[in-house]
């Protein structure tokens, strides 16, 4: 399980203090290695100063970090900084340097060739989904998307085990947002180094980390654990209020819904009535009919998705029937909503130790 994941970084009885500011009390805690660790909580709680006290951009003014082990402050500063990559929520970029430039910064300042780091920097834009065409743009000539894939690709130049992230993903539009969050699960995947983000937004917490540390007022931790702990055990009531009142859809992202049955399109006693799916020739769902009225919308459900996106699929349905589609987008069924509440009422009592 997760939990055997040795620690990668450590936090020892750290404070920051700013004159009067405590930026950060008394921070204990254990960073596990090659997972996702998000730092959550409201503005100015803490999460940016306890992020570059890791890698020395700001020093701590008690306590220890530990690297592997190690007292971060074994390492001068300047090789700390340069051996982690660091994307921020701005990219970062320097606007004087093309793309590929940027990324190969940190590689040039640690003596690798130009000739060498630029191959590296071209196949680190593959690896980010980013197309080599753009190598030689400058930052002004990116999209928001386009500039964060960029900043990841910098921080991934660094080739080290550990990528610190600050909001990386915050300015960008919800629908850019989505992709990036999914490529960095993929890329966590395939990389396997010891993520540590910092969002704001409780709901990219949950779907980004294996471990959330909820960090309220004053820089303290009110929370450390898995997001489904977070999710249904709040330690006290500043994280029930943090994670809020939509804490039991959030819930339903860790419930299956393997035993979800799915409809056939082709049912003789057509359940969902009056009510007919429209598809384009591929077999794409394009919305209901009824009465003659095309009704476009309705959140599809991907099969092997969770309860909280069939539960979705059936609330945002003009049918009232949430719409099932295969990993290509091809209509397999419906879902009806008496089986969703029906699935979620079993994951409730389940809780409860109560079987059905
Ligand atoms: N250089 C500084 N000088 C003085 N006070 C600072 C400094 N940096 C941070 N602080 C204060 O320390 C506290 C924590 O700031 P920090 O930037 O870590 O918060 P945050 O959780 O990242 O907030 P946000 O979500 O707004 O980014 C805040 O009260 C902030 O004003
Ligand atoms: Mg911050």
């Amino acid at each position: 399980m997760e939990s055997e994941n040795a620690t990668a970084i450590e936090f020892v009885d750290v404070s920051k203090r700013y004159d009067a500011v405590t930026a950060v009390e008394n921070l204990n805690l254990e960073i596990p290695d090659g997972l996702i660790t998000v730092f959550v909580g409201p503005s100015g709680c803490g999460k940016t100063t306890s992020l570059r006290m890791i890698n020395r951009m700001v020093e701590p003014s008690e306590g220890r970090i530990l690297i592997q082990g190690r007292d971060h402050r074994e390492e001068p500063a300047f090789q700390l900084r340069r051996s982690m990559g660091y994307v921020m929520q701005q990219s970062g970029l320097m606007p004087h340097r093309t793309v590929a430039d940027n990324i190969a910064t940190v590689p040039r300042l640690n003596g690798v060739s130009a000739r060498t780091s630029r191959h590296n920097a071209l196949e680190l834009m593959d690896t980010v989904g980013l197309d080599r065409g753009l190598s030689k743009r400058y930052p002004a000539q990116l999209s928001g998307g386009q500039a964060q894939r960029v900043g990841v690709a910098r921080a991934l130049a660094a080739d080290s085990p550990i990528l610190l992230m600050d909001e990386p993903f915050s300015a960008v539009d919800p629908v850019v947002r989505a992709d990036l969050q999914r490529e960095l699960v993929r890329l966590h995947e395939t990389l396997k180094r010891t993520i540590v983000f910092v969002t704001h937004d409780i709901d990219e917490a949950v779907t980004l980390g294996h471990r959330v540390a909820v960090f309220g007022t004053g820089g303290k931790i009110e929370q450390f654990g898995s997001p489904e702990e977070i999710l249904r055990q709040p330690a006290n009531d500043f994280v029930a209020s943090f994670v809020g009142h939509d804490r039991g859809t959030r819930r339903l992202t860790f419930a299956a819904s393997d035993d979800l049955p799915i409809h056939p399109l082709d049912s003789p006693d057509r359940p969902w009535g009056e009510w007919e799916l429209v598809l384009d020739d591929a077999g794409h769902p394009r919305g209901w009919r009824i009465a003659d009225r095309h009704v476009p919308g309705g959140s599809l459900f991907t099969r092997g998705q969770s309860l909280r996106e069939a539960l979705d699929s059936v609330l945002s349905s003009p049918s009232g029937w949430g719409v099932a589609v295969d990993d290509d987008g091809v209509a397999l069924g419906v879902l009806s909503s008496d089986d969703v509440m029906d699935a979620t009422t079993r994951e409730r009592l389940s809780r409860y130790g109560v079987g059905s």
